[in-house]
């Protein structure tokens, strides 16, 4: 599999240390609260295992699946919700766990929602911001690292479900692509 990456882009080392930081940075903001941590199936996982590890206040944890629909090539902006939360939101303080922040799309919808259902605060926390490819007007409060306009795969991003389980992010090599 690994032979199939033409460039590392963060490596494992950079992306446990940036865990660690961000996470001593999150137990401060959550300090004697009890948030709500919420992780978007399927890209957050791995961000989410680690980086809640490196938090020192308690929390809950919960997923969410949603799904845009697909019309040819370009997302058509609507998602729809594949699994739901098991845990009311009304009154929580919800942080929100993202793997890529790309169109915005999906955390738009997520936000909108989590309002609509009287969340008492909401966070934003991605590993990885791709502002070039911003449709929505959404912006994370918490990022790991910003990533070029390219194709990236690895700790938790896919291409046609493979590469989540790199322990870092990388390109592919454009024959994977059929190129
Ligand atoms: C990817 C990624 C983000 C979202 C970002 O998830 O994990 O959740 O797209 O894109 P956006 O900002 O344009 O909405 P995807 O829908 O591919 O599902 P997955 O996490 O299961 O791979
Ligand atoms: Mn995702
Ligand atoms: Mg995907």
């Amino acid at each position: 599999m690994h032979n199939e990456i033409e460039k590392v882009l963060i490596s494992e080392e950079e992306i446990q240390a940036k865990c660690k930081e961000l996470g001593a940075e999150l137990s401060k903001e959550y300090e004697d609260r009890f948030p709500l941590a919420i992780g978007v199936l399927k890209g957050a996982l791995p961000f989410m295992t680690d980086l809640l590890k490196r938090m020192e206040t308690h929390l809950e944890m919960d997923f969410m699946d949603v799904s845009s629909y697909h019309g040819g090539m370009e997302s058509s902006g609507e998602v729809k919700i594949v699994k739901d939360l098991d845990t009311k939101v009304e009154g929580r303080d919800i942080l929100i766990i993202e793997d890529i922040i790309d169109s915005g799309r999906t955390l738009a919808y997520l936000v909108d929602l989590f309002k609509y259902r009287k969340a008492k605060s909401i966070k934003i926390v991605t590993l990885l911001d791709k502002p070039t490819g911003r449709t929505a007007d959404i912006k994370a409060d918490t990022v790991g690292f910003e990533v070029p306009d390219e194709f990236v795969v690895g700790y938790g991003l896919d291409y046609e479900e493979k590469y989540r389980n790199l322990p870092y992010v990388g390109v592919l090599k454009p024959e994977v692509y059929g190129g």
